[in-house]
C-alpha cells in the first residue's frame, strides 16, 4: 500500500514536471518568433553587392511622371549564374503621413544562363536592373527590395519630396 502511494506521488510529480516543462517551452517558442524584417538586410552598396542602388529625383511635382531605377552590382558585380542570381527587385512607396506601404511593382529576372548541359553556358541571361515610371501626390520614401537566391532579402530606400 505504501509503495502504491509513493508511486502515485511519483506520477503526480512527473506530470507536474512535464506540464511545467512544456509550458516553459511554449513561452520560449513565443519569444523566438521572428519577423520578416529580421531577415531583410541593408548595407552600403559600395561594399555590399546585393544592395539595390536607387536612381531617382530627390524632388518632383505632385502628379509629375518620373522614373525610378534600381541596379544591383553597380559597384561590386553580383554573380548571375544558374546557382546564384538575383530573382527580383520590388519597389514600395510609403507616404510620409501614411501608415502603410504601397506596392509600386516588381521586376523578375528569369534567365541566368541555364543550360541542359551544365558544362555549356545557356544562351540568355537577365541582369538585375529594374525601372518604372511613377506619379506621386505626397512626399514619402521609396524602398527597393531585392532577393538573391543564395543570400536572401536586401533593401535600400530614399526619401522623395513632392511639391
Ligand atoms: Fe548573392
Amino acid at each position: 500500500m505504501k509503495n502504491s502511494k509513493k508511486f502515485v506521488i511519483f506520477l503526480v510529480l512527473i506530470s507536474l514536471f512535464v506540464f511545467s516543462a512544456s509550458f516553459a517551452n511554449a513561452e520560449e517558442t513565443s519569444e523566438k518568433k521572428f519577423k520578416l524584417g529580421d531577415y531583410i538586410k541593408t548595407a552600403d552598396f559600395k561594399v555590399e553587392k546585393h544592395i539595390p542602388v536607387l536612381s531617382m529625383p530627390a524632388k518632383v511635382k505632385a502628379g509629375e511622371l518620373f522614373e525610378i531605377k534600381a541596379d544591383i552590382g553597380k559597384v561590386i558585380p553580383h554573380p548571375n549564374t544558374p546557382d546564384h542570381f538575383i530573382s527580383w527587385i520590388q519597389f514600395f512607396y510609403k507616404p510620409a503621413d501614411g501608415k502603410f506601404l504601397v506596392d509600386l511593382g516588381k521586376c523578375y529576372f528569369a534567365s541566368h544562363s541555364e543550360s541542359l548541359k551544365p558544362e555549356v553556358p545557356g544562351i540568355a541571361s537577365t541582369e538585375p536592373f529594374c525601372s518604372m515610371k511613377v506619379k506621386l501626390a505626397k512626399s514619402g520614401t521609396i524602398f527597393a527590395v531585392s532577393y538573391c537566391k543564395g543570400h536572401g532579402l536586401w533593401e535600400t530606400s530614399q526619401e522623395i519630396i513632392v511639391e
